[in-house]
């Protein structure tokens, strides 16, 4: 363990982890380009740091990472990159199975995977499937995934129920409307992180980061390791979460609780 990573673990306060972590893997074409690599290459070395994050996640007892691993507006990318990050998909899923599933890690999926290739969605049921009864953390994978496409297929949904009287309009509020999206009943995210340098969200979890904690690093992908995982979090915890209310009434209710 490197010096930086004991020091942080050492401030680190454990009754304060975000619950929920989303990230944003960002910069792996721009880490291949620096090498005078194909991109491909800086997918495989991003593929490397997503494993090194969900065993760092299961380790400090984070509850669930949701990664944002391809993009509804990736499609329109070169088809050998498309076909390169299927297939790396495909190549990590069958790796990491029984690692994933003898660590206690739910596998689930958010977007349009029906819009996957067979080969995927079948590499994808067997580990969802194979770690269904997991509880030590869920490993959320969007995949052809944008949040406007989510609310847009949600709203849809709640319209035909209504329209076949399943369900009432009047019953629709925010609380229903969270529980028809792709995330269901997973909380929100309370920390979201957004590697590569740029400062956007890029249509990942609009409805469900409306309060979440947003951490932007210059770090390309592959080179997002534990520690730069600690100082994400040593950031949250510094932050006051106020939820729209007054410092003062957040004191209130940590002295009543
Ligand atoms: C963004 O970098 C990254 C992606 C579009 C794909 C992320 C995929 C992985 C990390 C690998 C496989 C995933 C799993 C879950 C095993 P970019 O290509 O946009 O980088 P750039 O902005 O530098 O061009």
């Amino acid at each position: 363990m490197s010096e930086f990573e004991s020091q942080a673990l050492e401030k680190l306060n454990p009754h304060k982890l975000p619950w929920h972590v989303a990230i944003i893997m960002d910069g792996n074409g721009r880490w291949a380009m620096q090498r005078s690599l194909d991109r491909v290459e800086g997918h495989k070395a991003g593929a490397e740091s997503v494993r090194v994050v969900v065993k760092a996640c299961r380790e400090l007892g984070i509850k669930i990472l949701t990664l944002y691993a391809f993009s509804y507006e990736n499609w329109q990318r070169p088809a050998n990159e498309v076909r390169s990050l299927m297939n790396l998909l495909v190549h990590y899923l069958y790796r990491e199975f029984r690692a994933i599933r003898d660590n206690g890690i739910n596998v689930r999926t958010i977007g349009r995977s029906f819009d996957l290739p067979v080969r995927v969605q079948k590499a994808l049921n067997r580990i969802i499937t194979g770690t269904a009864h997991n509880k030590a953390m869920i490993m959320n994978v969007a995949l052809s995934y944008g949040g406007r496409d989510e609310i847009v297929r949600t709203t849809r949904h709640l319209l035909k129920e209504a329209m076949e009287g399943r369900i009432k309009p009047e019953q629709i509020d925010e609380k229903l409307f969270a529980r028809y999206l792709d995330t269901g009943d997973l909380e929100d995210p309370d920390l979201l992180i957004r590697t590569g340098a740029e400062f956007r969200i890029s249509n990942f979890l609009l409805w469900q980061s409306a309060y979440t904690e947003l951490y932007f690093t210059d770090v390309l992908w592959p080179d997002f390791r534990k520690e730069q995982l600690l100082s994400a979090i040593l950031d949250y915890q510094r932050r006051e979460r106020r939820f729209g209310m007054t410092s003062e009434q957040l004191s209130k209710i940590a002295t009543i609780s």
